[in-house]
């Protein structure tokens, strides 16, 4: 269904029978020499733990759905469109939207492991990639790139090397190749750094940004939906403008932890009132460190 704005429901088709994913474990990557450039992971958390805009929930709909009925659409000739960068600040629900997706996708999440990935020897980062990319044709995944920036910082880059060049030559291709049976999600926080040329090819460009108040008001109810505040917490909700999603989740578990602490099944006022003191003093602090 498409009501219900902000969430992330990607089931509004059922799915094709014969796409049923077969399973990939640990121990399969590891047969098929990829095993140590990824972390494979069983999404745990849905649709309803995500806070998205409507713009980026309908996006992200199309996209499962073409993925969903891939045989129909490859049938008319035409290509599946799979291949979504998330961009944005920290905390505002990449890496949560891409297990969201996998989840209601009913893939793996297959998170791409950098610091394996990325090595020291001259051409064996594009060939750690190409075995990655090998396994997202041979069964259906969400093949999860976190900090792609990493990989795909433009070529004309002065202070980058020739080894970035090769990389990026060689995601082009691999992107360009990727057909459609996986879905590929790259997330970065730094935009403006990713080759031009790469961003071209993804289909689809999802912008996480920080949560308006209504969304924080959202938010403090689902955080606390398995422990509630015996007041309102919504009208606190303008306090926290400018945070990010992961900031107002932090306040609302430290709010949870000092009101178990305290033996009470509510969270008390008070303790979320410090809580939020805390946060607001915690992110100046982290302002001043960055600045
Ligand atoms: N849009 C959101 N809706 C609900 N919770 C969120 C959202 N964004 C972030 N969170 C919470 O903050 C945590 C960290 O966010 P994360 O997805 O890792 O951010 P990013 O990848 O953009 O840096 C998530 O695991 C989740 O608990
Ligand atoms: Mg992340």
């Amino acid at each position: 269904m498409l009501s219900g704005a902000d969430e992330l429901d990607l089931q509004s088709s059922p799915p094709t029978p014969s796409r049923t994913p077969r399973k990939l474990s640990s121990a399969t990557a590891a047969r098929e020499g990829f095993g140590d450039l990824v972390e494979i992971i069983s999404p745990e958390r849905s649709a309803r733990d995500i806070i998205i805009g409507k713009e980026s929930r309908f996006t992200l709909l199309g996209l499962a759905n073409e993925v969903r009925h891939g045989d129909d659409i490859r049938r008319h000739g035409l290509r599946v469109r799979s291949k979504v960068l998330f961009c944005g600040p920290p905390g505002c629900g990449k890496s949560l939207c891409a297990e969201v997706v996998a989840a209601e996708l009913k893939m793996p999440l297959v998170v791409a492991r950098l610091d394996a990935l990325i090595a020291s020897h001259l051409g064996e980062t594009a060939t750690n990639l190409r075995k990655i990319f090998d396994a997202a044709r041979t069964r259906p995944m969400v093949l999860f790139f976190d900090e792609f920036d990493a990989l795909a910082r433009a070529r004309n880059d002065t202070t980058e090397h020739s080894e970035i060049r090769r990389v990026v030559n060689s995601l082009l291709m691999m992107i360009d190749r990727f057909d459609g049976r996986s879905i590929l999600i790259a997330a970065t926080n730094l935009e403006e750094t990713i080759d031009r040329a790469i961003l071209r090819r993804f289909d689809e460009v999802i912008l996480f940004n920080k949560p308006s108040v209504a969304q924080i008001r959202r938010l403090l109810y689902m955080k606390t939906r398995n422990f509630p505040a015996d007041f309102d917490i919504a009208q606190y909700a303008s306090d926290f403008t400018g945070m990010s999603y992961a900031q107002v989740e932090r306040a609302c578990l430290n709010a949870i932890r000092s009101a178990i602490l305290l033996k009470r099944n509510a969270i008390p006022e008070h303790c979320f009132k410090s809580a939020l003191d805390h946060e607001i003093s915690r992110a100046e602090v982290e302002r001043e460190i960055l600045d």
